[in-house]
């Protein structure tokens, strides 16, 4: 049985809580909220302990295991505390407000030799898993683009970061986690409209190392919610709802699927079948719940690395900048694997758990 609790019960950590009520093998040991009049209702239903300060809760309680889910710029502050408390820690997504929070949370993951993973839950969303699993057979050939919107109404509780950091990290982990690659250029556009403080329309454009480009349309300000990722290449393009869950095909009638014929680079695109794949629909927070408690339990799950979930809180800062200053700006995302403080770190705790020793390639709603 694995004792867990959980920080920030609101939209999203209520979600955790639940999730985790319903796991056999987990016990929901205890909930953190600075806010008692909201938390209360949930520490009631659930007939579990309620605390103010998650210090307190820790000392008491002494979980295996903690979600965070306060808003984003607590990140650091809270998930820092727990690791030096000895906690293992899922943290939501982006891992922290600041790369050098990013990086301090990786060092002291290290250091106190406990699991710091990350909430990039798209990659639990079992269309994106099945698509991941064709695209690494090669069932689509090259790659060419990757394009995702993500846009819906306003959600006026998010204060403290715009859209780049709080919608387009999904993207940015999935583009990653789907093409392999990094990426080493980004333009964006971007506009404060409603928000106080951050950008809440935004358009990007990235350029990966191995020439795929990636589009990103994402705002709160579109009156209706969509959530979509287009992967086009050689052979045709998905369609992937990541609401519905589904998973198309857009064949292209034009390429020779019998062999590589040098025929194909000069037949074209032209509209081929479309097929809709039989995808088995889950929850993608108890996929990746599951994932982190079996991991936790000794399964060797693959779990979303922090360097993973830090080189997507890079390129976000990147187009943040390229926003504010109108500039392209260059980024070397790949770099982050090779940084020595934080490398050998990260594959010195993978050792020493003896389950990540792929840490810098594993990867994965908002
Ligand atoms: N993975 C996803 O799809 C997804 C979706 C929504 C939000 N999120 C992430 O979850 C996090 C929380 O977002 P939200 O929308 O649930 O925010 P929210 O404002 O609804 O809830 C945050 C809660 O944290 C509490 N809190 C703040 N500081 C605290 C502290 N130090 N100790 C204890 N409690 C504290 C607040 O009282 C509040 O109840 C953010 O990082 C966000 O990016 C992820």
């Amino acid at each position: 049985m694995t004792r867990v609790a959980v920080v920030g019960v609101g939209l999203m950590g209520r979600n955790h809580v639940r999730v985790y009520s319903e796991m056999p093998n987990v016990e929901l040991a205890a909930i953190v909220d600075e806010n008692p009049a909201l938390a209360s209702p949930l520490s009631d239903l659930y007939r579990i302990p309620l605390y103010k300060d998650y210090r307190k809760m820790v000392e008491e309680i002494k979980p295996d295991a903690v979600s965070v889910a306060v808003p984003t710029e607590f990140h650091y502050e809270v998930v820092k505390g727990l690791l030096e408390m000895g906690c293992n820690v899922l943290v939501e997504k982006p891992i922290a407000a600041t790369l050098d929070q990013a990086w301090e949370l990786l060092n002291l993951a290290d250091r106190y030799n406990r699991i710091l993973t990350v909430g990039h839950i798209e990659r639990f969303n079992p269309a994106i898993i099945e698509l991941k699993r064709r695209l690494d057979s090669g069932e689509l050939g090259q790659v060419f683009q990757v394009h995702a919107r993500r846009v819906g109404p306003f959600p006026t509780r998010i204060q403290d970061v715009g859209v780049i950091k709080d919608l387009a990290i999904h993207d940015l982990d999935i583009m990653h986690y789907l093409t392999g690659s990094y990426v080493d250029r980004v333009y964006a556009e971007a506009k404060s409209t409603i928000h106080q403080k951050c950008e809440d329309i935004f358009v990007g454009t990235l350029h990966f190392m191995d020439n795929t480009i990636g589009l990103l349309e994402i705002n709160w300000l579109t009156p209706t919610k969509i959530r979509e990722l287009y992967v086009t290449g050689d052979r045709g393009m998905y369609r992937v709802n990541y609401i519905t869950q589904d998973l198309c095909f857009f064949e292209n009638a034009e390429f020779d699927n019998s062999e590589w014929s040098p025929l194909n680079l000069i037949r074209g695109v032209s509209e081929g079948a479309i097929i809709q794949y039989a995808v088995k629909k889950k929850e993608p927070l108890r996929n990746e719940l599951d994932t982190f408690i079996g991991h936790l339990q000794g399964k060797a799950n693959r779990l979303v690395s922090g360097l993973d979930a830090t080189q997507a809180l890079q390129v976000a800062m990147a187009l943040v900048e390229s926003a504010s200053t109108s500039k392209t700006v260059e980024v070397n995302s790949h770099e982050i694997y090779r940084i020595p403080s934080i490398v050998p770190t990260q594959s010195r705790v993978s050792e020493s758990i003896g389950k990540l020793s792929e840490a810098a390639n594993f990867q994965t709603g908002d």
